[in-house]
């Protein structure tokens, strides 16, 4: 078979042009994509003769196995890469490998670094390639990966990394086409298949092409590829046949040495294999043509011979040191060999989490506890644990309570006293992460009750360390201050700087949610975290500074804090921390007015990490509201207060409920009943956190329901708080704080609340300038209701079109309610849900100031009666008409 490329004439001057461009220092990332038999690999292989002198070319691939090699493809490149790297992927070393391949390929020759079939790519590949994309253009390297679309199902890791390479400069799509029947004519010349025919029958899908050339007889075309490929095995020689099968079943390309051991009559019979057009030899290395012949032949096999093949993979793999763990958990799962995925499941399962395969890591557990009762009691509450701290790692919530109470049950059987306390502290975290405040509350004092109990310091640190940490978070404040300082002296005492660490930050986080400052143990916590190299201490100590010192609105202070937080946690990978720092990050963009940058901040927060999320949808939902997007807006508000309520904690309710209050006042919608939200001022008057105090008491003020004078005065007595004097009237006073602190909206808003016309315009002049459009037409009338007749006309095209300030969604729907459409027509007529329309609709008459649809109709038709216009607009684009 010639591997003749056509119709790839402009991938590969994309791809060329990225070699050349790597290698004067400018690197990219390429991502080549389509169906199976599309021709990724072979364009990618075509590449080899195309590179710049001095480039080289780094290949590794992923393959079909049922759990996925941890960093596989990156092993590949071992042999080809510096000492450094090599030693690095064999330690396996998440932490080593990221750096060791950022030097290898900034300090040596420019290369193209191909991924290939990134779709079957373990998670720590995925992370390395996120860490290497993020970086390329200053690297000498085109990065090139190559995938199936249709395999990127909800939640692929890797179609995670291609959404967040979606806004990224530097990276170009290069999705491939089929053939044209020109083409499909072009690879059947000289055969005797009729070109139109074969077209047709492959779409010109090019291995459906080359597999039908391959596999005809005479004029008559195979009925499917299979059948072309098993025609073409069965004529091979019963023991090249026998050999084609045994490899069949190994996922992957073979290596010499396993293809001595397996090929009984040697190497001869390969090449009639490959003659055959089953396999190829390169490098000493067998593979099958195709991922898609390789299954053609493993499908055809009956069950007993498969488990027989698999026994003898699994055997020869066993006899080599280097083999993979996946590779033999593989082929021990499909021999159904428990012994053999009982000796090298855990240690699978172990290397994967080394590597930062966590998704892996969690599969092989899996496997592994089907069969607990194969290990004794100590190894399998291990598993246990391990199992659920893994599905914590991968944010996956629902089963991690129960496999570390199968840990905790053990432990207490056991009679293991520290084994017990540590289960129980992670029992403790688990049940919280997972939205069961109750059960980590209980964990957590069984667990101070058995460390107390085995009269160990350290164990008793961190103990107390964890349930000052739940107070804080349960805004217990005086009692998780008063832990902390226990635990911090415990943790002194023994030396244990992560437990240090984790107590002063409960402290320093609790003694600014009772309005105090916090800042020096927050400080220290983050020295001593970053000092022992604890990364998840110390981001979780700048998330929460940063988070303090927003409540406080001491924003400028927040900001170098966010970079630096934000900068270790992209140096060490840890995403969970660095989309929840990205969600802090929007709320400072938000508080600085840079609403755009703070919605894609957010935007980054996955559904998974509940916590970031949580905080993301209240940014998201703020900004869609002042901008004027509604029904965004109440949408928005809502899902986040059904993520907050079930998360449960004031921390999340409380945010989330000035968001809706907000919401409500500029959309006239609300999101959340009034009566809930009221609920939260009086947890956080109860729990005594002034800043959410301040801040609901004002927005429940706005919403007409105004809470006691007296417990304003309490709030402004010890330290002015901008919304506490919003809420007593006192807006001139706010305005200034709001300036000082460099909030211009909340500014903004206070000037405007102000009796001054002057503040009243300057007001004004900020919300346009911001595109508040909604706050805006409030100054606006306001301004024209003090009599004020030339009143500045805002920016906004839409604003100055549509009197009434609605978007051109509320227009398309009035317009439909005004034809006399029912909701569900409007929601047929636009593809929308009912549900949607009715909040479009509410929001709609809410801006006409009416109440009814058929008031609604009539401004509408005022609305659009053609006015005479003015010289400027002729040759603008014609009103909208009816
Ligand atoms: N543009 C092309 N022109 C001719 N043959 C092609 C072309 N692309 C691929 N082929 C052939 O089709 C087969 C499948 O291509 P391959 O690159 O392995 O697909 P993929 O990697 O996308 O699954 C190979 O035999 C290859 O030689
Ligand atoms: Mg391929």
């Amino acid at each position: 078979m010639v591997a003749r490329l056509l119709e790839r004439a402009d991938e590969l001057t994309a791809l060329a042009s990225a070699a050349r461009s790597a290698a004067r220092g400018r690197g990219s990332t390429l991502l080549v994509h389509g169906e199976a038999g599309i021709g990724k690999s072979a364009l990618v292989r075509s590449l080899h003769s195309r590179l710049p002198a001095e480039g080289r070319l780094l290949v590794g691939y992923c393959d079909a196995l049922s759990t996925p090699r941890a960093l596989g493809p990156l092993k590949d490149l071992t042999g080809s890469v510096g000492r450094v790297l090599t030693d690095a992927l064999r330690s396996g070393e998440r932490d080593a490998v990221m750096p060791a391949l950022y030097d290898e390929l900034a300090g040596g020759a420019p290369a193209v670094l191909v991924v290939e079939d990134a779709h079957w790519a373990d998670e720590a590949t995925v992370d390395t390639l996120r860490y290497l994309a993020r970086r390329i253009e200053q690297l000498p390297v085109a990065l090139v990966l190559t995938y199936r679309d249709e395999e990127l199902a909800n939640g692929h890791p890797l179609g995670q990394l291609l959404g967040d390479l979606g806004h990224a400069d530097g990276v170009a799509r290069l999705p491939l086409a089929r053939l044209s029947s020109e083409a499909v004519a072009a690879l059947a010349e000289g055969s005797d298949l009729d070109p139109q025919s074969l077209h047709t029958l492959t779409d010109g899908n090019p291995y459906l092409v080359t597999e039908l050339l391959a596999s005809a007889d005479g004029r008559a075309v195979p009925a499917s590829v299979v059948d072309g490929v098993l025609g073409r095995l069965h004529r091979l020689p019963a023991d090249v046949q026998a050999l084609v099968e045994q490899l069949a079943v190994l996922p992957g390309a073979v290596g010499h040495e396993l293809v001595d051991v397996l090929a009984a009559g040697g190497w001869s019979g390969l090449v009639e294999a490959e003659d055959a057009g089953l396999v190829r030899v390169v490098g000493g290395a067998v593979a099958f043509r195709h991922e898609l012949t390789r299954r053609a032949v493993v499908d055809a096999l009956s069950g007993a011979r498969r488990v027989e093949l698999d026994r003898r993979a699994l055997r020869a793999l066993e006899q080599r040191a280097d083999s993979d763990l996946s590779q033999l958990v593989h082929h021990a799962v499909e021999c159904g060999d428990v012994d053999a995925v009982v000796r090298h499941g855990p240690s699978a399962a172990r290397e994967a989490s080394a590597s930062g395969a966590h998704r892996e890591s969690v599969a092989h557990y899996r496997t592994v506890m089907a069969h607990e009762l194969r290990f004794e009691p100590h190894e399998r509450a291990r598993l246990w644990e391990e199992l659920a701290v893994e599905l914590y790692t991968i944010g996956v919530g629902s089963e991690i309570v129960g496999a570390q109470q199968h840990a905790v049950a053990l432990y207490r059987s056991l009679a293991d006293p520290r084994g017990l306390a540590i289960s129980l502290r992670w029992l403790s975290r688990l049940c919280w992460f997972a939205g069961d405040r109750r059960g980590a509350v209980e964990a957590a004092q069984e667990c101070t009750h058995v460390a107390t109990g085995a009269g160990d310091e350290g164990l008793l640190a961190m103990a107390l360390s964890n349930e000052s940490q739940l107070a804080m978070l349960g805004n217990d404040n005086e009692f998780a201050i008063r832990l902390a300082e226990q635990a911090t002296i415990l943790a002194r005492r023994v030396g244990d700087a992560q437990v240090l660490a984790h107590a002063l930050n409960n402290r320093g986080s609790a003694m600014f949610r009772l309005g105090r400052d916090g800042m020096q143990p927050l400080q220290e916590s983050i020295a001593v975290a970053r000092r022992v190299g604890d990364h998840e201490d110390a981001c979780r100590a700048y998330v929460n500074l940063a988070w303090s010192l927003l409540d406080d609105d001491r924003v400028r202070e927040a900001e170098p804090l966010l970079r630096e937080g934000l900068a270790l946690a992209e140096r060490v990978e840890f995403l969970g921390f660095w989309q929840y720092l990205r969600a802090v990050w929007a709320r400072l963009r938000l508080a600085q007015g840079h609403w755009e940058e703070a919605v894609r901040a957010a935007a980054e927060a996955s559904p998974e990490n509940q916590q970031a999320y949580s905080v993301s949808l209240g940014v998201r939902a703020t900004v869609a509201a002042r901008t004027g997007s509604d029904v965004d807006a109440v949408e928005t508000a809502r899902q986040g207060w059904a993520v907050a309520t079930h998360l449960g904690e004031l921390q999340r309710t409380g945010p989330m409920a000035a968001v809706g209050l907000e919401v409500a006042d500029l959309t006239g919608v609300a999101p959340v009943p009034a009566d809930d939200l009221a609920e939260v001022y009086a947890d956080a008057r109860r729990l005594g956190d002034p800043a959410l105090q301040a801040v609901l008491a004002y927005r429940l003020g706005v919403a007409g329901r105004p809470v006691g004078r007296a417990e304003l005065e309490d709030l402004v007595a010890d330290r002015p708080s901008a919304y506490a004097l919003q809420a007593l009237g006192r807006a001139e006073e706010a305005a200034r704080l709001w300036r000082e602190a460099g909030c211009p909206y909340e500014e903004a808003v206070a000037l405007a609340e102000s009796s001054d016309t002057d503040r009243l315009l300057a007001g004004l002049a900020i919300l346009d300038g911001l595109g508040a459009a909604p706050m805006a037409r409030r100054v606006r009338q306001r301004l024209r209701e003090r009599g004020m007749t030339s009143v500045p006309r805002g920016p906004g095209a839409t604003t100055r079109a549509n009197p009434a300030g609605l978007t051109a969604r509320q227009l398309e729907v009035l317009e439909l309610v005004a034809q006399g459409c029912t909701n569900a027509d409007i929601a047929a007529r636009l593809v929308l849900s009912v549900r949607t329309v009715d909040s479009h609709v509410a929001a709609v008459l809410q801006k006409l100031g009416v109440t009814t649809r058929q008031e609604a109709a009539d401004a509408y038709r005022a609305l659009v009666v053609p006015k005479p216009r003015p010289a400027a607009d002729v040759g603008s684009r014609p009103a909208r008409s009816r």
